[in-house]
């Protein structure tokens, strides 16, 4: 069985730097976990970073944003209960909430474009103001009414065929439309890498949390793909049965996966396939 690594795969520029962020904070709570893998988050927890839900459970010490940023609202109580506050924002989330700000402050009406319970989502929000509006489907953006002025900023993940779909809809309901291309490429990255790779499997291991929507969807083009998909947290959960009479297996994971459970796991098939002819590593992940 050959073992194929996607070239896209794992933490993004932004996880990485939170995580690095606060490892390096030496000790402190993440408002909210500070991303969706529970591997992580115990690790994150026995190097002291715990997680709270609200800045309302701390008193004093290290409090760290996580990459999907907050609203004003957060920074300006922990400067009042002067907390040491750590920003892991990631750099193209803070590009959309400054961006959707200044199309504000500019006198427009700011659409965003994003699934309207993501906390980015949130975030950006905050930052527009009250009477910015979050619109994720075709349906949703026909409903508007025309806009003289009109600002778009969009969800960093957001999917990019739906983005130009809804912007060629925006163009119908207003004369003067400025629109933020705040899209980051890690995310479509991430999901052709492994939609080339399935196409070339026959089974795909997807590595991630359970509870992460980008792991998810990735698994998702790997089934659309035509592979076998197994979607799994740790090792320890892979079967030596999937990969019997496989001749061709590929192994991605989301952006919030650390390169020691991706490791772990290719090791662990490796094991499974001793003896069975080679295991070549065509390409390693990257992070971009
Ligand atoms: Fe940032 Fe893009 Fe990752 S917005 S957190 S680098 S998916």
């Amino acid at each position: 069985m050959k073992i194929r690594l996607a070239q896209y795969m794992g933490f993004c520029y932004g996880v990485k730097r939170a995580v690095e962020l606060a490892v390096n904070s030496g000790g402190g709570v993440t408002l909210g976990p500070l991303i969706h893998n529970p591997q992580m988050v115990s690790r994150l927890a026995r190097q002291g970073v715990g997680v709270v839900n609200d800045l309302e459970e701390v008193e004093a010490g290290t409090v760290i944003i996580r990459s999907h940023g907050e609203g004003p609202a957060v920074y300006e109580r922990a400067r009042a209960k002067q907390l040491n506050l750590v920003d892991a924002t990631c750099p193209h989330v803070k590009k959309a909430q400054q961006a959707a700000r200044k199309l504000t402050e500019a006198d427009r009406q700011v659409v965003i474009l994003g699934e309207k319970n993501h906390p980015e989502v949130k975030s950006i929000l905050a930052w527009a103001g009250d009477d910015a509006i979050v619109v994720e489907t075709a349906d949703e953006v026909r409903a508007l009414p025309y806009i003289a002025h009109l600002g778009v900023v969009v969800q960093t993940t957001f999917s990019r065929s739906l983005f130009e779909e809804l912007i060629s809809l925006l163009q119908n309901k207003t004369d003067d439309l400025a629109v933020e291309r705040t899209i980051c490429t890690a995310t479509d990255q991430r999901q052709q890498s492994a939609i080339e790779l399935a196409k070339q499997s026959e089974v795909m291991v997807v590595v991630g949390g359970k509870n992460s929507g980008n792991t998810t969807r990735l698994a998702s083009v790997c089934e659309q793909a035509g592979a076998r998909v197994y979607h799994i947290e740790t090792a320890a959960e892979l079967r030596p049965e999937w990969f019997q009479g496989v001749q061709t297996a590929g192994i991605t994971a989301g952006a919030s996966t650390p390169d020691w459970i991706i490791e772990e796991v290719y090791h662990t098939m490796e094991e499974m396939n001793m003896g069975n002819q080679e295991s070549v590593k065509l390409e390693t992940g990257m992070i971009v």
